[in-house]
């Protein structure tokens, strides 16, 4: 039987209950495996940071075994349709315990190495794995535009062409020959996410349509030509029209257009923002093209709403029928109806998850996306005789360099924060034998007869979306949000200015506290995005942008030591208030 011929057959069996059920995704910790097959669930997710107790790869596992039984475990009322499990392993299976974290997609973006993007994804495909997972929420296909945009780090590049170099490539190491290895992936945010004005979290970006098809859509065409299964709906207006309601954009343009035939989702209660009559968005996001719906605590709602919307009419049954038939053939063409249980598949619980053999791959990555921008006297590289003082606020911080989207939605600070992971400290320690942690990181202790050089380790702390903006002034939202259709969410931001003085001036400090003692400084900042650090890198004699590398702190020490050279390169310009920055593409070797 070919595939459409099953999944017809399938399509013509189901109840309209069920078909709504399919198209329905929620969140576990406000769903029950009994609550799946009462309501023919398509699919449940992990929000960001959402995770069983224990989070070890066999909590993972079990969960979703008891998920899938429910889903599979057919009665008169019920079709065994196999539930599909999305997380958003974004840099790695970032929100299970002991996994590896790779660099952000900045990080990333800085490598320019195409042929390790597809390696990582697919080590990344075997890690989601291992947790018997089958659908990540990635790559990310951000252009970002505005530096102040909490989500910069989410974007390999303001260089679409940068952008696209890597997409198919993502898709192709996560997705394969949708054989047993690979997993589904979602590509996102449809679109323009990275355009909006003021770098506003789920703003409007107010570009005409030939720049939102060169910057935006461009990076999608590689992907979706590798096959990419599934796309997710980006918050985002263009132009005052919100994604979410936009018949033009998802169902002309990716599906008619550009002939997508897997399925759209929406992204977290995306479509609550069309109307406050959550009936009429219902209505409005359906009959726009979106598939499967990610709802959290409404499900319910979400449900007897879409069952009213069709019994008057206003949503044809034709329109669930093409959602629910692309649904049923994602999972078939993934292979989801031939797989067993997910304890009984071959890479769950792997011993590959978090092994040496896959952080090597993160290491790799984490040296290659160092970029060098000053490096006076040739300082770097340093020498592993030398006696070295480490400081800075994450000298000794394991959660600060993954970020956002670690084990936490917001990520999480401090030296425990990551099992397994590498901090800077830990991984100078390993190198240099004399050298030594500053006692409260912030350097007093600096002295040139002690000291012949301190790496100060400062930055961003984590944060993830919207709390990530930087925002000078609350009349943006405003403005913006005049102009949209709908309601904008706006959460708190980061701050008010991308210059890290401001942000946190105990880092100048710090800096300030090691040359004032004579010795000079070697600067590694964490940040998910080029910050403005002027007086940073003045009293500095060599500055590197280490982004946010993830678990593998050593990556970073082997450039520092040249046991690697630098080959990172800027993905995006990176400011400065006297004018002249670096240019994207700029980046030392320090030889
Ligand atoms: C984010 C998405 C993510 C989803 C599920 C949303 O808030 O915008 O990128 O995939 O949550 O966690």
């Amino acid at each position: 039987m070919t595939h459409i011929d099953f999944v017809e057959q399938l399509l013509a069996r189901m109840t309209l209950s069920q078909k709504i059920g399919q198209m329905t995704q929620t969140e576990r910790m406000v769903v029950s495996p009994q609550q799946v097959k009462e309501f023919h669930l398509g699919s449940v997710l992990s929000g960001g940071g959402s995770a069983p107790a224990g989070n070890r790869p066999q909590d993972w596992v079990e969960m979703n075994d008891a998920y899938w039984a429910a889903s599979m475990d057919a009665d008169d009322e019920h079709l065994a349709i196999p539930l599909i499990y999305g997380v958003d392993a974004i840099h790695g299976n970032n929100n299970v315990l002991g996994a590896t974290v790779f660099p952000h997609n900045i990080g990333l973006g800085a490598m320019n190495d195409p042929d390790l993007i597809e390696r990582i994804a697919e080590v990344t495909a075997r890690e989601v794995l291992a947790a018997g997972v089958e659908w990540t929420f990635a790559p990310t296909l951000a252009v970002a535009k505005n530096l102040h945009w909490g989500r910069t780090y989410e974007s390999y590049s303001s260089d679409p062409a940068l952008v696209s170099r890597y997409s198919g490539r993502f898709v192709k190491g996560l997705q394969g020959e949708l054989a047993e290895h690979s997993v589904v992936a979602c590509i996102k945010h449809w679109v323009g996410d990275g355009g909006t004005s003021f770098g506003i979290d789920q703003g409007d970006t107010a570009i005409d349509w030939q720049t939102l098809s060169d910057t935006h859509i461009a990076p999608y065409l590689p992907a979706l030509e590798q096959g990419a299964l599934t796309v997710m709906v980006s918050f985002n207006s263009w132009n005052g029209d919100k994604c979410h309601g936009h018949h033009h954009l998802l169902t002309q343009v990716l599906k008619q257009q550009l002939g997508f035939d897997g399925f759209i989702i929406s992204d977290w209660d995306g479509i609550d923002y069309l109307d406050d009559d959550y009936l009429k968005a219902v209505e409005l996001s359906v009959n726009a093209g979106i598939d499967m719906f990610m709802i959290a605590d409404k499900w319910q709602e979400f449900i007897a709403n879409l069952h009213s919307l069709v019994a008057d009419g206003r949503v044809q049954e034709s329109r669930i029928d093409d959602a629910v038939r692309r649904i049923l053939n994602v999972k078939f063409r993934y292979g989801l109806f031939d797989r067993p249980r997910p304890s009984e598949r071959p890479f769950s619980g792997d011993a590959l998850f978090g092994s040496a053999e896959h952080r090597l791959v993160a290491r790799q990555a984490v040296a290659q996306s160092q970029v060098l921008l000053k490096n006076d006297a040739q300082i770097l590289p340093l020498s592993k005789q030398a006696s070295i003082l480490v400081a800075g606020r994450f000298a000794h911080d394991t959660g600060a360099l993954a970020g956002g989207f670690t084990v936490a939605w917001q990520g999480q600070t401090g030296p425990d924060a990551l099992p397994g992971a590498t901090s800077v400290w830990s991984a100078v320690k390993a190198s240099a034998p004399r050298a030594i942690l500053s006692a409260q990181g912030d350097g007093i202790e600096a002295d040139p007869d002690a000291h012949d050089v301190a790496i100060v380790v400062i930055g961003e702390h984590p944060y993830a979306e919207g709390m990530g903006d930087i925002r000078p002034d609350e009349n943006q939202v405003v403005e913006s949000g005049s102009k949209i259709n709908g309601s904008l969410k706006v959460l708190a931001p980061y701050g008010r200015s991308l210059e890290l003085a401001t942000l946190h001036p105990e880092d100048l400090q710090t800096i300030q506290n090691i040359i004032a003692r004579g010795v000079p400084v070697v600067v590694v900042l964490i940040s998910g995005r080029p910050l403005l650090v002027d007086p940073e890198m003045a009293a500095s004699q060599a500055f590197v942008a280490a982004w946010l590398p993830g678990s593998e702190g050593a990556g970073i020490t082997d450039v520092l030591f040249g046991d690697k050279a630098f080959t990172g390169r800027l993905s995006f310009a990176w400011p400065s208030l006297s004018g002249p920055g670096f240019e994207r593409g700029f980046g030392l070797s320090a030889v």
